[in-house]
């Protein structure tokens, strides 16, 4: 039984779990959802599984806008989610079943893998990705959590919502350093092509996702903002650079 994984990740937590599943399904075809944003997404395969992580207390906004694009005939069609987490999930599984509930689709079972920088978290990933394999596998269904009224309707529902009118512009606070040599490698790495190279340095062009993975990528460290995604430097240790090349 075939599956396709639309993932988006800034610094490999989810394409680890992206690949983790794959790995453990077997039939899985692994997708950047930057990439079926550009070229198109093929909803073919009998089960969906959507992998990102929580940003700003709910879905990334490019999720947001995959969901909303999404053009599936096949209203029964399966789809799965594991969305990676540093801790504080709030209402995001619950803001993505509805969303696909607007699209006319269920999210049959959804899960949070939490990494909080440390091994122990991400060793306790093997278990908890055959958890999802396995009910994967059997297309069960899970209710999804009911969560307390302040995650969902005040973090999710307006902290959520307000980040992701903020957040794109929020690259007006990164700068370089003099350590930039203008070797390009945060313009290759950025997942929604939201950097140029001009006179040998970046330049942002306000429609940022705040993934990290630029800052977390450049080899000189010399990118620099006020803001969670450029203090946050942590990559997950199973990604390469390579793996993060968009074109
Ligand atoms: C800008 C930013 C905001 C984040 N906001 C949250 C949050 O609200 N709640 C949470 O649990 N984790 C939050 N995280 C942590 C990520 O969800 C977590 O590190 C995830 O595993 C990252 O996945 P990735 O490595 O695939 O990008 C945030 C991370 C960043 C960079
Ligand atoms: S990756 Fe770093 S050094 Fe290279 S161009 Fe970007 S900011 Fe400059
Ligand atoms: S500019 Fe940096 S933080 Fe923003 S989306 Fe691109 S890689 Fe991610």
């Amino acid at each position: 039984m075939s599956t396709t994984i639309f993932y988006f990740s800034g610094r490999g937590n989810a394409l680890y779990a992206a690949r983790m599943l794959a790995g453990k399904l077997g039939d899985v075809q692994l997708v950047p959802v930057s990439k079926a944003m550009e070229e198109g997404a093929d909803f073919s395969a009998d089960r969906i599984g959507l992998v990102f992580p929580v940003i700003d207390f709910g879905m990334p906004g490019i999720m947001s806008r995959f969901i909303r694009k999404m053009d599936l005939k096949d209203r029964t069609k399966y789809i799965f989610a594991a969305v990676t987490t540093g801790g504080m999930p709030m209402g995001t599984m619950t803001q993505l079943e509805s969303r696909l509930k607007k699209k006319g689709l269920k999210l049959s079972a959804g899960y949070y893998l939490v990494a909080n920088g440390t091994q122990e978290s991400l060793d306790a990933w093997h278990q908890k990705t055959d958890e999802i394999v396995s009910a994967v596998r059997d297309k069960k269904t899970q209710a999804i959590d009911n969560v307390k009224f302040l995650d969902k309707y005040i973090m999710t529902g307006l902290a959520n919502r307000l980040a992701a009118v903020l957040v794109p512009n929020d690259d007006k606070k990164f700068f370089t350093d003099g350590n930039c040599d203008g070797c390009g490698i945060c313009q290759k790495v950025c997942p929604v092509r939201n950097i140029e190279i001009k006179e040998g340095k970046p330049v942002w062009l306000h429609k940022c996702e705040q993934c990290g993975a630029c800052f977390n990528w450049c080899p000189k460290k010399a990118l620099q903002g006020k803001n969670l995604a450029a203090r946050t430097y942590h990559l997950n240790p199973y990604v390469e650079l390579k793996d993060f090349f968009i074109d």
